[in-house]
């Protein structure tokens, strides 16, 4: 059970003390990449996540909401990052992407919107390290769990049990303490938290208690 805090609702004029604040307890920081194409939000990109990591110890797990991954995936890899994940949806070559991703040192997750079938992943076989089933249209924080991608989590769970790696499957939107649960039962194994943490009183103690529920679920 790994849980991998989302920064977009935190307050980004302090990013390095936000990541900080939760960096002794999470597994992973959750970095959203959006381009103002892919979808209708515009974020940070390379040059802030390599300032981060040239200055912080944690893990950065990369989802890259943006067009042509093809292009842009593979250098947040050579920057460091621990895992890269990019949309489908957006790739020419999505075999290709999860290899290039891999040979630059980082895991490879490829990320499917709510709209969009397991199936298009299917072919991927063993190119990939993570799926990550979103559980809301990406774009925003702070927006309701689609109980409905459940099914789908459950799904993703045993595609990836059918690959010879260390396959995980990552939910992401909406997932907080009351919706976790649901997410571990469903066969998640790593949760994405942006909300539910940077909007707490105590983020760090908000993410030991998400894994302590994903844990007991
Ligand atoms: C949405 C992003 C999420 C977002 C999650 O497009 O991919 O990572 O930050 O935020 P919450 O947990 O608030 O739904
Ligand atoms: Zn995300």
């Amino acid at each position: 059970m790994l849980i991998s805090p989302s920064v977009l609702n935190a307050d980004l004029s302090r990013l390095h003390a936000q990541v900080d604040s939760i960096a002794a307890v999470a597994d992973m920081i959750h970095l959203d990449v959006m381009d103002n194409h892919f979808v209708p939000n515009l974020t940070f990109g390379l040059p802030v996540i390599e300032s981060l990591l040239q200055s912080s110890d944690i893990r950065a797990d990369c989802h890259l909401m943006i067009d042509d991954p093809d292009r842009w995936a593979p250098p947040y890899a050579r920057a460091g990052a621990y895992s890269v994940t990019f949309h489908v949806e957006a790739a020419r070559d999505p075999a290709r992407v999860c290899a290039d991703i891999r040979k630059a040192g980082a895991r490879a997750g490829v990320a499917v919107k709510p709209g969009t079938d397991l199936g298009e992943i299917d072919v991927l076989g063993d190119a990939l390290d993570m799926i990550l089933v979103m559980t809301v249209e990406p774009g925003f924080g702070g927006q309701s769990f689609m109980a409905e991608m459940l099914e789908k989590v459950t799904r993703a769970r045993r595609l990836a049990d059918r690959a010879e790696g260390d396959v995980w499957v990552q939910v992401d939107g909406g997932v907080g303490p009351d919706t976790i649960a649901l997410c571990a039962e469903a066969g998640a194994n790593v949760f994405v938290a942006g909300s539910a943490v940077f909007r707490a009183a105590d983020p760090a103690a908000m993410v030991e208690s998400l894994r302590s529920i994903a844990a007991h679920a």
